[in-house]
């Protein structure tokens, strides 16, 4: 997408250094970070300089292609690469996209080191191409007028481009139709405020932010028409983890009788995973509840304690919403059910 005019995607690879819009500094400053080696690309993910499941699972074949530009002893180069899976598998638990990604470099480097080169170039590119066709089939169930919910951030920030929850939308902006988008604030981190909100904002898309609790509160005054989310990880009964608080949105969704959507790309389903309760939730550090990180009156970044001193937290960064309060999937290849047999038919030629 564009940001003043000029195209960007979330990261891309050049030569061996992988840059990525800075998702940490956002919406205050627009910077690039560079990670010119494995270990600085694992920390980037692992700190969430690049986020989001299409984001990370890029930035983690970026790192595989990184071990195999480095590799001094083609010889080594599989026993590398299995180390280098574990490093970058580490960095964060819940989204599938990131393993989807390792094991398909690792995979192809038992064809040939080239075959490997190909492929962790591929997700990236892959990852766009499904982002688009998201947007293409979500836009069909988005009526002109329409008001929508979303949470966190799944916007062509977390996808490399375009969006999963966000394609539909912007299609259906850039289609004419006249939509509203109530973003979610998203705490502890506020991917919904500080990201979705600065995507939209620089697509021209309508827009306000509402506090995480008031989700419920507009949807019983009839003025949600639908929600879209993404997803992290989709377990082979239609179990869904995302963003904390997602499950409580589809909760009253449900209760209120308006449609629940989550837009991802096939490669967040995994079959391997039978249903939600195998799902690993990431638990992130307490500071990310207690502060409040933005920028002060001296253009400075500050860190605010919004807690009572010495108290602790507890910071789950996903939740999983099961399958039956979900409407639907919006994915590459259509908008799907949530039962087994479509999800396995997702893998069909
Ligand atoms: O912790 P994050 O910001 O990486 O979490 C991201 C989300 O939960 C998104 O909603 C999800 O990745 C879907 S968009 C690919």
């Amino acid at each position: 997408m564009k940001v003043n005019g000029k195209h960007y995607r979330a990261l891309w690879i050049e030569n061996s250094t992988v840059c990525m819009i800075n998702q940490n500094l956002l919406p205050f400053e627009f910077k690039i970070h560079y990670c010119s080696n494995i270990n600085e690309t694992c920390e980037a993910i692992k700190t969430m300089i690049t986020r989001g499941a299409g984001s990370i699972g890029a930035a983690g074949g970026y790192a595989m292609l990184q071990t195999i530009l480095e590799n001094k002893n083609p010889e080594k180069l599989y026993s590398e690469l299995i180390l280098s899976k574990q490093k970058i598998d580490s960095t964060r638990p819940t989204a599938v996209n990131l393993f989807y990604a390792t094991q398909r470099v690792l995979e192809a480097a038992k064809i040939s080191k080239e075959f490997a080169i190909k492929e962790a170039l591929a997700i990236a590119d892959e990852c766009v191409e499904q982002s688009k066709l998201i947007g293409k089939f979500g836009n069909e169930i988005i009526k002109d007028g329409f008001a929508i919910e979303t949470h966190c951030n799944a916007g062509w920030l977390a996808l490399v481009d375009y969006g999963s929850a966000l394609a539909p939308i912007y299609a259906a902006f850039e289609s004419g139709k006249k939509i509203f988008v109530y973003v979610d604030e998203t705490r502890p981190r506020c991917q919904g405020s500080r990201l979705t909100a600065w995507e939209l904002f620089q697509q021209g898309v309508p827009h306000s932010i509402i506090p995480d609790n008031a989700g419920a509160h507009y949807m019983s005054h009839k003025k949600i028409d639908i929600i879209i989310t993404g997803a992290d990880r989709i377990a082979a009964n239609g179990d869904t983890a995302n963003k904390i608080g997602t499950l409580e949105k589809a909760i009253a969704a449900k209760f209120y009788n308006i449609p629940f959507y989550i837009a991802a790309p096939s490669t967040t389903f995994d079959l391997s995973t039978k249903n939600g309760n195998e799902i690993i939730i990431e638990e992130r550090d307490q500071n990310e509840v207690l502060y409040f990180s933005g920028k002060n009156n001296f253009n400075k970044f500050s860190e605010f304690l919004i807690a009572n001193p010495g108290s602790k937290a507890i910071n789950p960064a996903f939740d999983v919403t099961p399958a039956n309060l979900i409407t639907g999937f919006i994915t590459e290849k259509g908008i799907i059910s949530t039962n087994e047999t479509s999800i396995k038919n997702l893998f069909k030629n």
